[in-house]
């Protein structure tokens, strides 16, 4: 009876907290009201992670990311489908190969505890191929794309059904956790009339949805504040969504500049309020990491997007101005493997993210845990109106701006510090002058280090407890088997103060070297209660932590901004929604994947590099800590905790082999006498693209059905020429090579700015003899064009533009042309890898890159890329090994890649059959390439290709191919599995794509 009373008062609690809530007419599962989303009645702050499955195509292993997504405080992804991952071939489509099973994705959020946000495009930008678009529709048949045209509605149209089919059915409505669905992406409204072809499409996508039975409510991604496209706030003509988003990437790092950027955009707030003023404000993608190209830096060197302060004062910025719903992007960037990239990235796709391509967990995570967390159970936050702001606002120094919002309903106040120039690195310290119920307090001592932000509250609820005022951040609280546990943090030597509002007189205990004293707290301006007196906890912090245990009941836990960074709430439910009571506290540990409770013993999964203490807060009576299966041996602290000593890894021997590589030749055909006869001709005279082909007939590869990677050319022509005029377009960095009859006569080895080259290609040099000649021309690649660059996007054509050849001053024709890409074409050969993965170069046609290809005796010998060309060509090393790295480790490897300064190359990096990464040393930069479990066998066989393309008659070597380990992590998470699924293994049939 007590229990259906409380679940009725709940309810009911629910149902008052929520009257007045928008809903879209299809579902009261999730609505909104200005201040917030409400789940099931419940409000909730949004702090979602962006991810990309297609990055990583290992399933088990979204279960990695996504844990250490929940684990450091977020409690959402937000997730782009690519039509261009998913459909080889018009109106085809695979959702059921491992890495395609988006069924098995939303299982693992809804299993790990995350909501998702489904972002299907049917254009993604995402710096992919063609910016998600379907590469079958590089050849120009998707019409006018991202309008009304009835062309490309055929196309997208059936994605749309697919996939909106699947997510449909994981709505939250259907026990799934997919709470909010976002249409198209970025998509500007240039001009408000309810005939603008993009209100067209936009009203066609919203179609689709409600046909589909998508009923969660629909979101937009503005990009940046360059137009106020689809709010229903806004000059709404048709098109709108139910919550307006706005992304934002307003860090303006540079990598040779630590201190360049750091200026926070203190428009937010200003522009929901013109906006979207009757929803709450979303940021459907922040700055997380950010992009860089070819040519460019690697993730590792921009220092500034990695520093934790990033997170620190631009996360606390959005709070500040009443964000209550935002995703980073990206939360995981993962790898651009398989010809996934656009062009305007290399392979990897790391984004200095705070969860890095290796899936490490790095210090900017941590700090963006601190704030999560905070976010995750402070119901206060969830309603507030900005009640003031401004430099020098609440504070007693104009080096210092605040934010100031007040809960209407509770009275709660969050003010929000920064330096007023937020690049600032001074100290400074000053007063703060807080509004309580009681009073107004003056905090004297408030310290903000240089480029550090602050969130300082009043009338902070939690539990049966009101903290009257905090001048330190808090991290989180929990009410663990009705003990109220708090968690305050502050740098060391930082001086903060805390009052409780329902106590006057409280005794208390201190457990740790922080000095802590109280007294009275003095108001300036008392209300009705001028006659209480508060008391006042003030502390300066020191390393590691302190716990105060206070006679009311309340234990503080008070951590060292670094200490902070090992804290962990894992919740005890699967709902994301975590209440403060489903959760236990750790401290200690590099990262917790999940905890349980038995009467005797707390059991946590997790990983740790370096042995380290843990404590463990239950508010339960519990006596032992298991970690990772292991009995730690536990003790129990005067205040209730358990500690005890996680194991790590640094003790563990990692042995990886030398390679030592066979060697073939990977381009026969550029021997006059190579049998073409089973190659796609090139016979169209007219192209759907809006490139315009420089010679017919159209070389498009697109227009031959070949569309990701390399490809190679032979064009015949019979008797004398002296010249040709080539043009190619492979994207950035993309060269090409051009032989005669065998002998090289020119090229070029790429440009990372520069999308296409022309280069006329003296022929005299080479003997030609009146009977046919064969030039044999091989393009490089680097991705489809996204939207956003000219003219068209995914339709901009690639490999050869053009081939004019000269005899003298007169042009001469060639008698034919034909072409060679990724084996089978779009016949998707091998859908596990899936349709992008390949290239045309001779061993990836033949299966040399798969699992089980046994090189020939009589084709290959042995040979290292240490020695590599001594002219232009192609050679193909190939490799076998074995990996025996412990069951319980988790240990990122990966190849590092150099080359002689002045190598002109194009290496590409097959592991057991993916395509893991594209090494161009005269561009640069990455020469690390990471493979995670799956891709490679950290325990078993393992075949690596590098196929060595010399580009110049220079030839080409490398100076460096080794296996290496990024780090090494004691784990919980089972990453000895059987892979063999995700590795189909070479067949015989490869020969006949010669
Ligand atoms: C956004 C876009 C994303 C991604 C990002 C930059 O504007 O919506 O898809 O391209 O920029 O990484």
């Amino acid at each position: 009876m007590v229990q259906v009373w409380a679940t009725l008062l709940a309810c009911l609690a629910a149902i008052v907290a929520t009257a007045g809530a928008t809903s879209n007419n299809l579902t009261d599962l999730v609505t909104w009201d200005p201040y917030s989303l409400m789940v099931k009645g419940e409000r909730v702050f949004i702090f979602a992670g962006e991810f990309h499955y297609e990055r990583l195509p290992n399933p088990v292993l979204w279960r990695d990311v996504l844990e250490k997504y929940k684990a450091n405080g977020l409690n959402a992804i937000s997730v782009y489908f690519f039509w261009s991952y998913h459909s080889a071939r018009r109106d085809v489509f695979d959702f059921e190969t491992p890495g395609k099973d988006i069924q098995v994705l939303l299982d693992t959020a809804r299993d790990v505890g995350l909501y998702v946000i489904a972002r299907p495009g049917p254009y993604c930008n995402a710096e992919t191929n063609g910016g998600g678009l379907a590469l079958w529709g590089s050849d120009g048949s998707l019409g006018k794309v991202r309008t009304s045209d009835a062309v490309y509605e055929r196309a997208w149209k059936p994605w749309m059904d697919a996939v909106n089919a699947i997510l449909a059915k994981n709505q939250i409505s259907y026990g799934g956790n997919v709470i909010l669905y976002q249409i198209e992406n970025e998509l500007q409204e240039t001009t408000h009339s309810p005939s603008n072809t993009l209100v067209l499409y936009m009203e066609a996508l919203e179609n689709a949805t409600r046909e589909a039975g998508i009923v969660v409510p629909t979101t937009s991604n503005e990009k940046g504040m360059r137009s106020e496209s689809w709010s229903t706030d806004y000059e709404d003509v048709g098109g709108a969504v139910n919550v307006y988003g706005l992304d934002s990437y307003p860090g303006g790092f540079s990598c040779t500049n630590i201190n360049s950027g750091f200026n926070v955009v203190r428009t937010y707030y200003q522009w929901f309020q013109n906006y979207s003023y009757t929803q709450p404000e979303l940021l459907p993608e922040f700055e997380a990491g950010y992009i860089l190209g070819w040519g460019s830096y690697f993730f590792d060197q921009c220092l500034a997007e990695h520093d934790p302060a990033f997170a620190d004062v631009y996360y606390k910025n959005n709070i500040g101005q009443r964000v209550t719903m935002q995703s980073l992007y990206m939360a995981f960037g993962g790898t651009n493997w398989g010809n996934l990239g656009a062009p305007v990235v290399y392979t990897s796709y790391d984004y200095s993210a705070p969860l890095r391509e290796t899936r490490e967990v790095q210090l900017k995570f941590k700090q963006t845990k601190l704030i999560a967390l905070f976010t995750r159970v402070s119901q206060d936050l969830l309603i507030t109106e900005m009640e003031s702001n401004g430099t020098g606002n609440a504070v007693s120094t104009d080096d210092v701006y605040s934010w100031v919002l007040r809960n209407p309903e509770t009275g709660a106040g969050f003010y929000t510090l920064q330096q007023s120039s937020t690049p600032s690195r001074e100290i400074v310290t000053f007063s703060t002058f807080l509004k309580t119920s009681l009073g107004t307090v003056t905090v004297p001592m408030v310290n903000l280090n240089g480029r550090q932000s602050k969130i300082l509250t009043t009338d902070y609820h939690f539990g049966q407890h009101t903290l009257l005022y905090s001048s330190a951040d808090i991290l989180t609280y929990g009410i663990l088997k009705g003990q109220a546990a708090l968690v305050m943090y502050a740098d060391a030597g930082q001086t903060s103060e805390f009052a409780f509002k329902d106590n006057t007189d409280l005794s208390y205990k201190i457990y740790g070297t922080a000095n802590i004293s109280s007294s009275a707290v003095s108001f300036s301006n008392t209300t009705s209660y001028s006659s209480h007196i508060a008391k006042k906890y003030v502390y300066t912090q020191t390393y590691g932590s302190t716990v105060l245990q206070l006679s009311n009941g309340v234990l503080v836990y008070l951590l060292e901004t670094q200490t902070a960074w090992t804290f962990f709430a894992p919740p005890t439910t699967m709902d994301p929604n975590v209440s403060p009571e489903n959760q236990v506290f750790v401290l200690g540990p590099y990262n917790v994947r999940n905890v349980s409770c038995s009467d005797n013993a707390v059991i946590l999964v997790g990983d740790n590099a370096n042995t380290t203490n843990i404590e463990v807060y239950t508010g339960g009576h519990e006596r032992t800590i298991v970690w990772n299966g292991k009995r730690l041996d536990t003790r129990r602290t005067a205040y209730g905790s358990l500690v005890g000593t996680a194991p790590g890894a640094t003790d563990r021997v990692i042995s990886l082999p030398q390679l030592s590589f066979l060697v073939a030749d990977s381009l026969p055909e550029a021997q006059p006498d190579y049998d073409d006869s089973q190659w796609v001709v090139c016979n169209k005279s007219s192209s759907l693209s809006p490139t315009v082909p420089l010679t017919l007939p159209v070389l498009f590869s697109s227009d031959h059905g070949y569309y990701a990677g390399i490809k190679v050319y032979r064009g015949r022509f019979n008797g004398k020429a002296s010249s040709v005029n080539i043009t190619a377009q492979g994207g950035a960095a993309a060269g090409w090579t051009a032989w005669l009859n065998g002998h090289y006569v020119g090229g070029n080895t790429g440009n990372a700015t520069q999308w296409r080259s022309s280069a006329i290609l003296d022929l005299t040099q080479t003997s030609i003899p009146n009977a046919t000649n064969v030039l044999t021309v091989v393009t490089d690649y680097t991705g489809h064009d996204e939207t956003s660059t000219g003219p068209a996007g995914v339709e901009n054509a690639r490999g050869l533009l053009g081939a004019a050849l000269y005899n003298g001053s007169r042009t001469t024709n060639f008698t034919s042309w034909k072409i060679q890409g990724n084996a089978g074409g779009n016949a998707n050969i091998d859908p596990v890898r899936g349709p992008m993965n390949e290239d045309g170069l001779y061993g990836t046609r033949l299966g040399w890159h798969l699992p089980g290809f046994e090189p020939s005796v009589s084709e290959w010998k042995s040979g290292s890329p240490y020695e590599g060309l001594n002219k232009s060509g192609i050679n193909w090393y190939h490799t076998t090994f074995q990996l025996g790295i412990d069951a319980d480790l988790d240990v990122p490897l990966g190849i590092e890649l150099d080359a002689p300064a002045r190598t002109e190359a194009s290496v590409q990096i097959y592991v057991n059959g993916y395509q893991y990464g594209k090494f161009i040393p005269q561009i640069g930069p990455q020469t690390r390439f990471p493979f995670p479990p799956g891709v490679l066998n950290n325990r078993g066989e393992n075949t690596i290709s590098l196929a060595l393309w010399a580009m110049t008659d220079k030839g080409a070597r490398l100076s460096n191919a080794t296996l290496f380990a990024y780090n090494v992590y004691q784990s919980g998470f089972a990453f000895d599995r059987d892979w063999s699924a995700l590795q189909p293994r070479y067949t015989m049939d490869r020969s006949r794509y010669r």
